[in-house]
């Protein structure tokens, strides 16, 4: 049975988890830094970079002593190598580089957005090929995946990420950060109906998604906003922003399952990852439009949606049974494109 580390240190959290082959998750620590990065409303790439580099050491020996392992019973040692911001990225990879010399494991270099695009296979043990739908905080696209290395682009955003509206959104009201899950809170008790906000590309051919025409349109809204503004006009704005959201994602995968079914005809999953994938009134929506052309949504249990050291563990398991590792001299990336 192996057994690898994962290490991940790509934006705000220093995480690390061991997970079996047999898809256990033996630990899966996750330091949020946010308290960190809070009085400036948003992450600062420095702060990240010093904060994972006080912080690996603890996570990593708690993720071994949680698992119950020593670094002699693992099959090797994988760590986010990018994309995302570098000075994170070269602490946590050069951790997992150090760990695996000094050990004389294996050390598989793995990128980020693999990490997400492969956890269904961890949580659900979903088979190839399936469609899935990354949102994350810098990336939103949907990717046709036939296997391990296997992506296909079918489209992507032209503009923000979909996290990133998320976050600029909630900035703008004034509800504080991270975003996505303080626009999810506000919008429980808003009235989605009240702001018509639009929806960029809607019935457009093709799957790529455009989110700074509506983020210009919450601002605006908000400007107007009658003083004193209340609670319930927040709320109110912030559904119909997630409402917009949910209509436009629900529309470009429509055309995205299209252009995925004429190339896999027997394809029977979706797939939605990536921290937005945690909002679950997304989930709920998108899962109407996956029921409906008669396929099956699949989301991670939503810590697993966010940033996690189990994620990367396991894209170093399905790389290393595929016989793949990777030198000392793997390059750290700031951007890599699946
Ligand atoms: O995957 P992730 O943890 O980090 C990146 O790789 O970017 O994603 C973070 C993004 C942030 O923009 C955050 O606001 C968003 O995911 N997010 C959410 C929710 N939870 C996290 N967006 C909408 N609703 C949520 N519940
Ligand atoms: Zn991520």
């Amino acid at each position: 049975m192996r057994l690898v580390l994962g290490i991940e240190s790509s934006c705000d959290e220093t995480a690390a988890a061991v997970v079996a082959e047999d898809r256990r998750i033996l630990s899966n620590i996750v330091l949020s830094q946010l308290e960190d990065h809070r009085a400036y409303g948003g992450v600062v790439p420095e702060i990240a970079a010093r904060a994972h580099l006080d912080h690996i050491e603890r996570v990593v020996s708690e993720a071994m002593a949680t698992a119950e392992v020593g670094f002699a019973d693992l099959a090797g040692v994988a760590a986010t190598t990018g994309p995302g911001l570098i000075g994170g990225v070269i602490v946590g990879a050069t951790v997992g580089k150090s760990l695996a010399l000094v050990h004389d494991k294996p050390f598989i270099a793995v990128n980020h957005l693999e990490g997400h695009a492969l956890t269904c296979r961890l949580t659900d043990n979903v088979p190839f090929p399936f469609l899935l739908l990354l949102v994350s905080g810098g990336h939103s696209q949907f990717l046709s995946v036939a296997g391990v290395g296997q992506y296909r682009r079918l489209g992507g955003t032209i503009d923000d990420a979909v996290g990133e509206a998320f976050d600029k959104t909630a900035k703008m009201l004034g509800l504080g950060f991270p975003g996505g899950p303080a626009v999810e809170q506000a919008a429980l008790s808003g009235d989605a109906a009240r702001f018509a906000l639009p929806r960029p590309l809607l019935g457009r051919p093709g799957a790529d998604l455009s989110l700074s025409g509506l983020k210009t349109a919450v601002r605006l809204a908000a400007e107007k906003l009658p003083a004193p503004v209340s609670a319930q006009d927040l709320s109110d704005l912030a559904a119909s922003f997630q409402a917009a959201v949910g209509d436009l994602l629900a529309d470009r995968l429509k055309h995205a399952l299209a252009d995925f079914l004429a190339e896999h005809p027997g394809g029977k999953h979706v797939v939605i990852a990536g921290g937005v994938a945690a909002n679950k009134a997304l989930r709920a929506r998108l899962q109407t439009t996956v029921a409906t052309a008669g396929l099956e949504l699949v989301a991670p249990p939503l810590k697993l949606c966010t940033d996690n050291g189990a994620m990367i563990a396991w894209a170093g398991l399905e790389r290393l049974r595929r016989g793949e590792s990777h030198g000392f001299d793997a390059p750290c990336r700031p951007r890599w494109p699946l």
